[in-house]
């Protein structure tokens, strides 16, 4: 897929070649999101989910990491490796649903209710992990929620996730807060049913950050990396995919022989989209932009990052 860049396929090849250089060159490891544009994925040495993507950073021994994806995700790569230089392809790629919770908005929360614990979403900035006591991911929600003591725990910022998990562990009463993807909260229920209508032997496989009247149309509901797993482990032919369109490169170029449908609405996250191969090839060779989270809020979001991984997966 060309972006843009005025070249045709072989100035695209070029600069990928370029790329991959550079990247030796600078000692980089390059990282991509399930949701960035195919070219992105060619050049990258991971694709994969937002924290699998922070742990390859901490894992790389390269010295610098090249992030394409969304602000907050940098940012918990550069909560996890301080001492690489963690650059974002491109500096204007946030996330809507990150921006729909700040430190001082849950700091005012949390004094309405004293003694409860707050679990956070990765998908938020590193200032409102440092305010929360665990984060999860969408793949280990139920078990991290299970972990914590009492009965009332306040969920932010992702109200669909919690809304999910409140059925699943409804032992707990989940406090919402009201944030949501717009990429994923405006799926249309009537295109999900045509597309079950016209294709009734299709797995129907939809991620959390959905609302609950889509995620009841599902026969899988799970992370990025849990629908493309769900996806290569069946033995369906035909899959229907509700989450950002970006999965469906990986998933066609190992299972060439399936079919992969989208809603007639595609489900794109423009944000996602920003990282272009022109930000990946600029990144490396100006070392910007660099995202540094200061220590003063480092310390506190990784010790609620590290809380998650140390409760073991359900
Ligand atoms: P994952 O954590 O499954 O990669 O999802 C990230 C995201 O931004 C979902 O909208
Ligand atoms: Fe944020 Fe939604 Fe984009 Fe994920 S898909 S980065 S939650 S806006």
């Amino acid at each position: 897929m060309s972006q843009g860049n005025g070249g045709g396929p072989e100035a695209v090849q070029a600069l990928k070649r370029r790329i991959r250089e550079l990247a030796e060159a600078r000692d980089a490891v390059i990282i991509s999101h399930y949701y960035c544009v195919p070219d992105v994925h060619d050049v990258a040495d991971f694709v994969g989910d937002s924290l699998g993507l922070s742990q390859e950073a901490r894992r790389s021994p390269r010295k610098v990491v090249v992030f394409c994806g969304v602000h907050f995700m940098a940012e918990t790569a550069s909560i996890l490796c301080p001492d690489k230089t963690v650059l974002l392809a491109n500096l204007d790629a946030g996330c809507p649903m990150a921006d729909m919770i700040t430190p001082e908005a849950l700091s005012k929360r949390r004094e309405e209710l004293p003694g409860v614990p707050v679990l956070t979403y990765v998908n938020s900035s590193a200032a409102v992990k440092a305010h929360s006591d665990i984060c999860c991911t969408s793949a280990n929600v139920t078990a991290v929620m299970r972990s914590l003591e009492g009965d009332r725990v306040l969920m932010t910022p992702d109200r669909n996730l919690a809304m999910r998990t409140q059925t699943l562990v409804p032992d707990k009463e989940i406090l919402l807060w009201p944030g949501f993807c717009p990429t994923h909260h405006r799926v249309n229920l009537a295109e999900v049913k045509k597309l079950k209508e016209e294709h009734p032997e299709a797995l129907v496989l939809a991620h959390p950050e959905c609302q609950p009247k889509i995620l009841a149309e599902a026969h899988v509901v799970g992370s990025t990396s849990g629908i493309i797993k769900a996806c290569l482990e069946s033995d369906r032919r035909e899959f229907v995919i509700l989450t950002e369109q970006g999965v469906i490169y990986p998933l066609r170029k190992q299972r060439p022989d399936k079919v992969f449908l989208e809603p007639a609405t595609p489900m794109v996250c423009p944000n996602m989209k920003k990282n272009t191969l022109e930000d990946v090839l600029k990144a490396l060779e100006t070392l910007t932009p660099v995202i540094k989270v200061p220590e003063e809020i480092r310390i506190p979001a990784l010790r609620a990052v590290e809380r998650m991984m140390a409760v073991p997966r359900d």
